[in-house]
């Protein structure tokens, strides 16, 4: 089983747990008898077997299981232990074990309350703000079935839910992050004699057309993606951004390009953002080649999936064969690009250059061919060899570059099952094919480090956020959401270490600005395959990454989720240099 299998059946059992015991003492509370004796049993079971999986998730990670040893399990076995002994033997008159049976049921819901609300690290303060839930809870009940909580009881429960109240509320507080500084005053080369590719975007609203059909959008240049751009290794590329009419501003970030800091394009760390009317030149060395894309950072969730993105491909030189880009997009619910046909000779070399510019993992397969991954996130892979049958999966904001040369017959490439592009017609869709696994792919080579200066953990969960007017359940790391995650703080020249672990139920497409990291282990098993040099990479629930880098591009750098809906909503973090 996977972790994020038993952290889900955990979850399950924690609600049926919860659900048992509250209906046992509802039922009693009627005097439902048998009803209530049958749902107790059941619930004892339940809170038994939760020993189980509480004790897989803390051999899986400490992370997955810290609040559920330290909190649910001691809160749900105190409860029992004093429940207990007014449940046996069981009175003529069920409904004198009402009162009992519902206290378990609220110590095991504020524990279960614990898990989804706040999760890790646990806290003192949530533990406590748990028992005072459940004893308040058990006294109102207590009224309300007609017996007065004696006095003793209810002074206990009036101190108790006082000091949870006095250090719980403390709960989700974490010392203030230091502030974000601007601009670390980085001046591009402004030397002429470098050939310069230069470049104007103007964004603005527009009407584009996806599969025949007019809608909305934020565009670069009016389309839809925006324009390709390209360059030759060694250029220097000099791109100015105009904004028309985009009201809430516009910036553009290299994704994947580990630009001068002062070029990265993200509003309020190293720009302000370009508003209507305004104009911003962005300048950087071309010096990594491959398949990168381009998109705004401001409100990055609503103006990327509005259509405020592009392509960026730095070539070696000239092209020999076919090389096309394909990035892959969801427009007002429909799927770009639109299908395209392209003939090519039999023995042409092809490059399929896939971007992902969406916010969640696509599913990509060749039909037709046997290919090889030239490349992820623009770094060529070593000694990647000839698959077949074979599916990839790109996580939101990664590139693969696919290659092959044509066969006689056609060749097809499919998104989710969709033909995209082919060069003839469409062959038989994919079947179920396997997915290749990056991280068992290629040739070994050694980790150039053995130590690390820094070493850096980030918990990914959902959690309730109270800092807003209104509270909401925000994406947090390590039980924080952006701006009050404390920022990693590095020197130039470090080596550091990042554990990414997934405690939720949904995929973390994660991505740090600025460097490229490279992918030690995944759930502890080493990578086996090629080095992977990643800028983005999904972290599937239960999962546990370690990558590192060599802290070698001064600044202050995002590092945050991919799903740029999680980003927003507080999964966003900061690399800075010291
Ligand atoms: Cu492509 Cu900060 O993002
Ligand atoms: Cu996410």
């Amino acid at each position: 089983m996977t972790t994020g299998t038993l952290l889900a059946v955990d979850l399950v059992l924690a609600v049926l747990t919860a659900a048992a015991w509250l209906g046992g003492g509802a039922a009693a509370a009627v005097r439902r008898r048998p009803l209530a004796l049958a749902l107790a049993a059941f619930a004892l079971l339940a809170t038994l077997s939760r020993a189980i999986t509480i004790v897989a998730l803390a051999r899986a990670g400490w992370w997955f299981a810290a609040e559920k040893v330290l909190v649910a399990a001691p809160l749900s076995l105190a409860a029992v232990a004093v429940a207990g002994p007014r449940l046996l033997p069981v009175p003529g008159d069920v409904r004198s074990v009402a009162v009992p049976l519902l206290f378990v049921g609220y110590a095991t819901s504020s524990a279960l309350l614990v898990t989804v609300l706040h999760g890790y690290p646990a806290s003192v303060g949530a533990g406590l703000l748990a028992v005072a839930g459940a004893v308040a809870a058990t006294a109102v009940s207590w009224r309300a079935l007609g017996a007065r909580p004696s006095r003793a009881i209810s002074r206990v429960a009036l101190v108790v839910a006082v000091g949870a109240l006095v250090t719980g509320t403390g709960l989700t507080v974490v010392p203030a992050a230091p502030v974000v500084p601007h601009d670390h005053g980085y001046r591009a080369a402004r030397t002429t004699d470098e050939p310069t590719r230069r470049f104007t975007l103007t964004a603005g609203t527009a009407t584009v057309s996806v599969s025949g059909r007019d809608v909305a959008a934020w565009a670069f240049d009016a389309q839809v993606p925006g324009p390709e751009l390209t360059a030759t290794v060694g250029d220097v590329v000099e791109v100015t951004l105009r904004n028309r009419d985009i009201g809430r501003g516009v910036t553009l970030h290299w994704h994947g390009y580990d630009v001068p800091n002062s070029q990265d394009g993200v509003p309020g760390v190293t720009q302000a953002a370009v508003l209507p009317g305004q104009e911003f030149v962005y300048r950087f060395r071309a010096d990594q080649v491959g398949t990168y894309w381009y998109h705004t950072h401001s409100v990055s969730d609503v103006g990327v999936r509005m259509g405020l993105y592009g392509v960026l491909v730095v070539r070696p030189g000239p092209v020999a064969g076919l090389d096309v880009t394909i990035p892959v997009h969801t427009l007002a619910g429909r799927p770009l690009p639109d299908a395209r046909v392209e003939r090519v000779a039999a023995g042409t070399p092809v490059r399929l250059r896939l971007v992902n510019t969406d916010s969640t993992t696509h599913r990509y397969a060749v039909a037709g061919s046997a290919f090889r991954v030239a490349a992820i996130d623009g770094v060529d892979l070593r000694g990647p060899t000839s698959v077949v049958d074979t599916a990839v999966l790109i996580p939101a904001g990664g590139r693969y570059d696919l290659v092959f040369d044509a066969p006689a017959t056609p060749v097809a490439l499919f998104v989710d099952g969709r033909a995209v592009y082919s060069t003839g017609p469409v062959s038989t869709p994919p079947g179920d094919w396997p997915v290749l696994d990056p991280l068992s792919y290629g040739v070994a080579s050694a980790v150039p480090w053995s130590r690390f200066d820094r070493t850096f953990t980030l918990v990914l969960d959902r959690g309730l956020d109270l800092h807003d007017r209104l509270p909401r359940y925000a994406h947090t790391v390590n039980g924080a959401t952006d701006p009050d995650i404390p920022p990693q703080v590095v020197r130039l020249g470090d080596v550091v270490r990042f554990t990414i672990v997934n405690r939720s139920a949904t995929v973390h497409p994660w991505h740090l600005h600025g460097h490229h990291v490279l992918v030690l282990a995944r759930d502890r098993r080493p990578a086996a395959g090629s080095p992977l040099w990643l800028d983005s990479f999904d972290v599937r629930p239960g999962e546990v990454w370690e990558v590192a880098f060599r802290a070698d591009n001064p600044g202050v750098w995002a590092n945050h989720c991919h799903n740029l809906a999680h980003a927003d909503a507080g999964m966003t973090t900061h690399l800075m240099y010291s």
